[in-house]
């Protein structure tokens, strides 16, 4: 008898895109499709964990066994992750989603009307909390693990960002045209340097993921 490598563990995972409303019919978005995140929700609930998952809009089924959260901004990413922060202890946070840096600081609450051909609306952008930099920094923060998309010198960036928002794990895409594919190849960094987990499908990765962090968690 084997027990499962994250049994007894409540995790915390953030997926998909933001949406940053423009006005009450249009927005701002991304081109992640949650695929990732939900991957490893799925992993992690297969591994005996109890998991939260706080989703922005995508077209992906509920993965079974884990309890979702759909938000569609930043703001409500960062208050819905906080809220489950406050409800249960989370051992581990997986921060997937792919947040918009930038929301609309100007959105207006009717539709903007098109009034001529040359006048075009100004939109100003305020920048949005980095959820995975404030949950790293909480007072008794969760292992948290971040993601990283880079087009190039991915080693380096990698460690970089590791250091920078102070986490244990940090996750690189190789290659950053993974948004909607079911393939994709990552790279793990941590205090030790980084190691490679292949190209595979999604579900197989976030399957070898989950291992290498429930090693993680036990030393
Ligand atoms: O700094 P960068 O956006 O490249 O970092 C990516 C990592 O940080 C991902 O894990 C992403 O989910 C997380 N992040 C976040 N909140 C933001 C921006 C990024 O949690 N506002």
């Amino acid at each position: 008898f084997q027990s499962k490598s994250l049994a007894g563990k409540h995790v915390l995972i953030t997926a998909g895109p933001t949406f940053e409303p423009i006005d009450p019919v249009r927005g701002i978005t991304n081109l992640s499709s949650g695929k990732m995140g939900y991957a490893i929700a799925q992993a992690a609930w297969e591994a005996g964990a109890k998991v939260t998952l706080i989703s922005g809009p995508t077209a992906l089924a509920q993965p079974y066994g884990v309890q979702r959260v759909n938000v569609q901004t930043a703001q409500q990413m960062h208050d819905a992750v906080m809220s489950a922060l406050k409800a249960q202890v989370q051992d581990v946070f997986i921060a997937v989603a792919a947040v918009a840096d930038w929301r609309v600081a100007n959105a207006s609450d009717q539709k903007i009307k098109k009034t001529s051909d040359s006048d075009t609306p100004q939109l100003e952008f305020a920048q949005n909390p980095d959820i995975l930099a404030l949950v790293a920094a909480l007072p008794n923060a969760p292992y948290c693990v971040g993601f990283a998309a880079e087009s190039e010198n991915l080693l380096q960036y990698g460690a970089a960002k590791r250091i920078k928002k102070n986490i244990p794990l940090l996750v690189g895409n190789i290659g950053h045209h993974t948004f909607g594919k079911d393939d994709n190849e990552l790279v793990l960094f941590d205090a030790h340097g980084h190691a490679e987990l292949g190209r595979a499908d999604k579900q197989t990765l976030a399957t070898k993921l989950v291992s290498e962090l429930a090693i993680r968690l036990k030393n």
